[in-house]
C-alpha cells in the first residue's frame, strides 16, 4: 500500500507507520521538522519498508503547504492508496484557558488545519480512483466534559467532519476512518496520571491497521473504550455536571 502519514515521528503515528513498514508498505513521511523525519525514515528501512521511505516537509500550522506536501507524496510514491494524519496537538483544559493564544492555536491545529489538510488529502485520493483517509480525533470529542472542554471541542468538530466526509464519498470509492483513541501512553500524555484502561501506541497501531485494511469506519482504541464512552453518552447532564470525568 501506498501511504502518505502526517504525524509518524513519535506516539501512535510512529507505531503505525512501524507496523506497515513491517509489512512491507511503501512509505511517504510528512511532518515538520526534518531531522526528525530524516531520523523516522531510517527506522522504517530499517524495518523493511518497500523501497527508499521518502520524507516530506508538511506543518499543521500551515495551510498553504498542505496540497502541495500531498502532491509530492503522491509524486514520489507514484500514486496514492492512502493518508493518514496523526499529528495533533494537546493542552490541558487549565493552560488553555490560561492561554488565549495556546488555546487559538489548539482549536487552529486540530480541527480547522486538520480538516484542510484532510480536504487536500480528499481530492488527492478521489483523483487516484478512491483509497482510505484514516484521522485520529478523539474520545475526548464524544461529549462535553470539564476537564477538557476546548480540546473536546476541536475533535468533536473533526469527528463531525470525517462522518460527513465518510458518508458523502463511500460510493465514490473514499473510505474514511476516524479513530477515537482513549488515553494513550505517548509523548502527548507524558506527565498526565494514566486513567484505568491507558493503552500503549503499539496496541493501538494493531487496532487501526485492522480498521483501515477492512475499511471499518469509526475505531476506538484500545477497544474497550467503545464501552466507556457508550456509558458517557448515555449518562444524563445533571451527571455529567456533577463528575469531573
Ligand atoms: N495520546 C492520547 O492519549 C490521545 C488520546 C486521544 C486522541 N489522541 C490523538 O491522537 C493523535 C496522535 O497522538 P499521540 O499521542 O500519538 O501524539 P504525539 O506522541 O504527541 O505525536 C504527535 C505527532 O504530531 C506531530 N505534530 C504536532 N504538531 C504538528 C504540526 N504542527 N505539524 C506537523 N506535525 C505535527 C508531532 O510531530 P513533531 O515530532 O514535529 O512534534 C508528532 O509526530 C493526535 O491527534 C491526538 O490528539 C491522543
Amino acid at each position: 500500500m501506498k501511504t502518505a502519514i502526517l504525524g509518524a515521528t513519535k506516539g501512535m503515528g510512529r507505531s503505525l507507520a512501524r507496523l506497515m513498514a513491517e509489512r512491507g508498505d511503501t512509505i511517504c513521511l510528512l511532518g515538520r521538522n526534518g531531522v526528525d523525519l530524516e531520523r523516522s525514515a531510517t527506522d522504517l528501512s530499517v524495518r523493511g519498508a518497500f523501497g527508499t521511505v521518502v520524507c516530506v516537509r508538511c506543518d499543521l500550522e500551515e495551510p498553504g503547504t498542505f496540497a502541495g506536501a500531498i502532491d509530492a507524496a503522491r509524486e514520489s510514491l507514484g500514486g496514492l492508496d492512502a493518508v493518514i494524519v496523526t499529528a495533533g496537538v494537546f493542552a490541558t483544559q487549565d493552560e488553555l484557558e490560561a492561554d488565549s493564544e495556546l488555546a487559538e492555536r489548539l482549536l487552529r491545529v486540530d480541527f480547522a488545519n486538520t480538516v484542510l489538510f484532510c480536504e487536500a488529502a480528499k481530492k488527492a485520493l478521489l483523483s487516484e480512483g478512491g483509497g482510505t483517509l484514516c484521522a485520529f480525533s478523539s474520545v475526548a470529542g464524544e461529549r462535553g466534559r470539564k476537564p477538557i472542554i476546548l480540546y473536546g471541542a476541536a475533535k468533536a468538530g473533526l469527528t463531525h467532519y470525517l462522518e460527513g466526509l465518510d458518508h458523502k464519498h463511500r460510493e465514490n470509492g473514499l473510505r474514511v476512518i476516524t479513530v477515537k483513541p482513549g488515553f494513550v501512553k505517548t509523548s502527548m500524555t507524558a506527565g498526565l496520571e494514566p486513567p484505568p484502561f491507558a493503552g500503549e501506541p503499539e496496541g493501538v497501531a494493531r487496532r487501526v491497521l485492522r480498521a483501515i485494511d477492512r475499511g471499518t469506519p469509526v475505531v476506538y482504541a484500545p477497544a474497550i473504550w467503545a464501552l466507556v464512552m457508550a456509558v458517557i453518552r448515555a449518562l444524563p447532564r445533571a451527571i455529567m455536571r456533577r463528575i469531573n470525568f
